[in-house]
């Protein structure tokens, strides 16, 4: 009896924990999904589209919040955020120059908080 009750107690906790990881992943999953559309769009020189997938980024980057997140953290989002929103207004601008800037800019700062938040280097 004890020993189910135990069992049954870890194996809540486990799910506990999983949902909270598959929260985070799924963030960065759409954040990818969107990101992918948006190279996808740009290399088709769909500028609506690329806007369309820009404001969903912003929206889920908002959405997720940066509370209870590292100081690093919050730095490197409040950028990539920033970068994002500038990536939809060249878009919605019809300036595909200064989309393919700013979905570098964009794409770099993924890559730049990975390397020093995800991988806990500050
Ligand atoms: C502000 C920091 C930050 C930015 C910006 C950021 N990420 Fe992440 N990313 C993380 C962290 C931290 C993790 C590890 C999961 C966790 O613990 O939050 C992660 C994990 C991931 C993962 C792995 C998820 C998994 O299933 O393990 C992918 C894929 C990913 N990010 C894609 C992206 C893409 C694409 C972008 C840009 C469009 C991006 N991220 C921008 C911080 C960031």
């Amino acid at each position: 009896m004890k020993r189910s009750i135990l069992f049954i107690s870890l194996m809540t906790l486990l799910a506990g924990v999983t949902l909270l990881v598959a929260q985070q992943n799924d963030l960065m999953e759409k954040k990818t999904l969107h990101a992918e559309k948006i190279f996808r769009a740009l290399a088709l020189g769909d500028l609506a589209q690329v806007s369309t997938e820009a404001d969903a980024l912003e929206k889920v980057t908002v959405d997720a919040g940066f509370a209870n997140r590292s100081e690093s953290y919050q730095e490197y989002g409040k950028e990539f955020l920033k970068v994002v929103r500038a990536l939809k207004k060249e878009a919605s601008n019809g300036n595909s120059a200064g989309s393919y800037y700013q979905f570098s800019r964009m794409s770099g700062l993924c890559f730049t908080c990975h390397e020093h938040v995800r991988d806990n280097k500050d």
